[in-house]
């Protein structure tokens, strides 16, 4: 097919396969590209100049109203990403067809959709059809983070919307009860370092967790756990499976505390705790909570790095017009 046109188009295509090998082998060295192929950080400065404003200002507004949002919105781009790749899947709804991601007892209280729906609104009066869902998932993450007292860090646009969304696939979101070397395996499958790994579940300095998700540490006598946090967590529990423990003592500010709690073995998910206890990512604990610029620097660059996770391009997705549901 491709060798049987010969427009310009395939000749563009040529050298753009020319391209993409040649940068598979220079990433395949260790070389980092600041995006996805097609990704560029000024994509929308002809199509759409307002976009990252409008999100930014989205954004801050609902922080200001619910300051707890900003977990929320980090949380959805991780678990965009992690499924399918960032491509706005995790926004969809179901249909009597088809049970969609956030279905999934693993959406885990996901928080923030209002939020995306109110700046893709607003994005839809200016420039529509232009920018996609993927993209303000990720810009919003971006500006939570920024918000919440974390790095400022500029991230690759031109996503494009998918057109899956499994309820079945959501397996492959990391699960609570892994330690720290099935993590390392987990998101080594997915391109990333123990530091890095480390580094992103340092967004666990925003938020809580319910009980639900760290009750079984409770039954019997976990020896990472400090005794008298292990009271603490007894004590949210007494509220049901839904009470809600902060993931770290500052859970609105984007810091290292989530580190220095780790290292006083206050540690709210068995995963989190497995981190300083697990002999290949128990010295980057000791790192990022010595030195938060640390912390802040590999954070932005694996925060970049997750968000061109399998991106679509081209005609591989859409924008979609409604983020709930495929065009
Ligand atoms: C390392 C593997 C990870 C595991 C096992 C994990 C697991 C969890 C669990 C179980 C919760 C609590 C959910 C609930 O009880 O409602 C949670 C919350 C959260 N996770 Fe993770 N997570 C991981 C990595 C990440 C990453 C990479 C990010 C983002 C970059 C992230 C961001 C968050 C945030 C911000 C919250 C708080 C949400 C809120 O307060 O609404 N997590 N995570
Ligand atoms: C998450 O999934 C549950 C079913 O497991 C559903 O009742 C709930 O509405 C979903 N939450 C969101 C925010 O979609
Ligand atoms: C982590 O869990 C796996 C599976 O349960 C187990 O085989 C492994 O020994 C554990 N690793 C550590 C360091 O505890």
């Amino acid at each position: 097919m491709l060798f049987m046109r010969s427009s310009p188009m395939v000749i563009a295509d040529v050298l753009i396969s020319g391209l993409l090998l040649m940068e598979m082998t220079i990433v395949g060295l260790g070389f980092r590209f600041g995006g996805a192929d097609g990704l560029r950080m000024d994509y929308y400065l002809m199509t759409c100049p307002f976009a990252e404003q409008i999100v930014k200002t989205t954004v801050n507004s609902a922080l200001q109203e619910d300051p707890t949002l900003a977990a929320g919105l980090i949380r959805m781009h991780f678990h965009d990403c992690f499924i399918e790749g960032c491509d706005g899947s995790v926004l969809i709804n179901s249909t009597k067809d088809n049970t969609a991601e956030r279905d999934s007892p693993a959406n885990l209280s996901l928080r923030g959709y209002e939020i995306i729906d109110d700046a893709k609104e607003e994005i839809e009066q200016q420039c529509p059809g232009v920018v996609s869902c993927a993209d303000i998932v990720a810009m919003a993450a971006r500006d939570a983070v920024f918000w919440a007292g974390g790095p400022v860090y500029d991230i690759p646009k031109g996503r494009k919307d998918g057109r899956r969304s499994r309820i079945e696939d959501t397996i492959n979101l990391p699960a609570p009860t892994l330690n720290a070397s099935q993590l390392i395996d987990m998101f080594g499958k997915r391109g990333f370092t123990a530091q890095e790994m480390v580094a992103l579940s340092g967004a666990h300095t925003l938020g809580v967790a319910r009980c639900s998700s760290f009750k079984q540490r409770l039954n019997d006598a976990d020896p990472s756990m400090d005794a008298s946090f292990a009271k603490t967590l007894s004590r949210t529990c007494s509220g049901g499976d839904n009470a809600e423990q902060p993931l770290d003592p500052t859970r609105t500010t984007f810091d290292n505390a989530y580190y220095w709690a780790l290292q006083a073995k206050a540690g709210v998910l068995f995963s989190d705790q497995s981190l300083f206890t697990g002999p290949r990512t128990s010295g980057v604990v000791n790192g990022y909570a010595m030195n938060q610029a640390m912390f802040f620097f590999d954070f932005q660059r694996a925060m970049i790095k997750m968000g061109n996770l399998d991106v679509k391009e081209g005609s591989k997705g859409e924008v979609r017009s409604n983020c709930h549901r495929v065009n």
